[in-house]
């Protein structure tokens, strides 16, 4: 992410907006990798100091006694403030070529299509707060065929990542979701998939690379970040079916696909939203057919205060109320309980490139952020 990367749908950022978008970048880089280490150590030696796990309520004490200190309020002022700045400079270069980015929507002869649907509302979770404080949230339509708020997502989402989950195409959970069906259930030869909670697409082409003769779609809950899958589906040479539609409960006929899969979607879903969407997957799977669901790689310790306290943090300064719900949840439970057989849960290798050519891995212990992903699979 360090030279500017020629986009299928994204126009060019002036040299100007570029550095803008890698200061923040490297200002978030510096946020999480460099100031939060410091303020977890001084965290642990509060906790120590102070005796908090004593009290009945160790993380609130712990928050308390850490919110006291102006490093720590800083900290997470810097974390909040670099999360807004990212959505504002993307979104004024996206803003000054508007223009640009409407022709490159227009797509004269589409492999594949796209349906919104007017009358269709968003569930609260989505709606409720804005997760990842981008403005307008994931269903924000600004109407008239517009794809803005699907360029905003594409676009600072590949920042969000710091250029680690694939550059500006952002796609390597796509491609790990993939690479776990290779590793995991080889004689899978999907002729129809679906990915829930698509969003832009970027975990969605993958699908069709991996799989070139299969029939692809895709269902999210805005309808102008769908109009902006479909160029980018389109303009990147795959033909995908995105539809508007709640993953809780599609229009799809029973047993329509053999690979259904969700990437980082269950982390901003309610409790209820997760066994529904999971009980989703299942029904929309033929006999013998795969969900893979992909979530972020590191499941959080119950009883580790930093854990617990960061849950609360990414909660209250990144909207990401669920966070903590996802990260403890028992996915092997979840899955049987959803009617899958042959379940596995586990941490598949980041696949770094078009997953046919992945170093396949999938195996109990998570080799990192970015370098591995939490899965949990099931046959129908
Ligand atoms: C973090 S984004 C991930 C997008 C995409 N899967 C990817 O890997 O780039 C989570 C997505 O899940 C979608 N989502 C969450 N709950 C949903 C639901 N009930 N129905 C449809 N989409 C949902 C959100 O709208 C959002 O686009």
């Amino acid at each position: 992410m360090n030279a500017p990367a020629p986009h299928p749908m994204i126009p060019e950022p002036s040299h100007d907006e570029m550095a803008e978008q890698l200061f923040v970048r490297d200002l978030k880089l510096f946020v999480m990798g460099d100031l939060e280490p410091v303020q977890r150590k001084m965290a642990m030696q509060v906790a120590d100091a102070v005796d908090v796990r004593a009290t009945n309520d160790p993380v609130g004490n712990l928050r308390t006694e850490m919110m006291d200190r102006s490093s720590f309020r800083q900290w997470l002022g810097l974390r909040r403030e670099s999360q807004r700045l990212l959505w504002d400079v993307v979104g004024d270069s996206l803003d000054r070529r508007a223009d640009e980015l409407a022709d490159r929507a227009a797509i004269a002869q589409p492999k594949g299509s796209v349906r919104t649907n007017p009358d269709f509302r968003a569930p609260g979770y989505l709606v409720d707060g804005d997760v990842h404080l981008m403005p307008g949230g994931y269903e924000a339509d600004p109407g008239e065929g517009s794809v803005a708020q699907g360029a905003l997502m594409d676009r600072g989402g590949a920042i969000y990542m710091l250029g680690r989950n694939g550059g500006y195409l952002n796609d390597f959970r796509g491609q790990t979701a993939m690479a776990h069906v290779l590793t995991c259930y080889p004689d899978l030869n999907p002729q129809k998939i679906v990915e829930l909670g698509c969003g832009v697409g970027s975990s969605t082409a993958p699908a069709a690379i991996c799989f070139p003769e299969a029939e692809i779609y895709g269902v999210d809950v805005g309808a102008s970040m769908l109009r902006y899958a479909h160029a980018r589906a389109e303009r990147l040479g795959v033909a995908v079916h995105f539809s508007q539609q709640n993953a809780e409960s599609t229009d799809f006929p029973d047993g329509s696909f053999d690979l259904v899969y969700t990437c980082a979607v269950l982390h901003e879903t309610s409790q209820s939203a997760v066994i529904n969407i999971l009980r989703e997957s299942r029904r929309l799977l033929r006999p013998g057919g795969v969900a893979v669901h992909l979530e972020v790689p590191l499941l959080m310790t119950i009883g580790s205060l930093w854990d617990e306290l960061s849950a609360e943090l990414e909660a209250d300064y990144n909207n990401e109320p669920y966070w903590r719900g996802a990260l403890t949840a028992d996915y092997e439970a979840l899955m049987r309980a959803a009617g899958f057989d042959d379940v596995r849960t586990g941490y598949q290798r980041a696949s770094m490139g078009a997953a046919r050519h992945a170093n396949l891995h999938f195996g109990p212990e998570s080799e990192g952020v970015f370098r591995s992903w939490f899965v949990a699979s099931g046959r129908a």
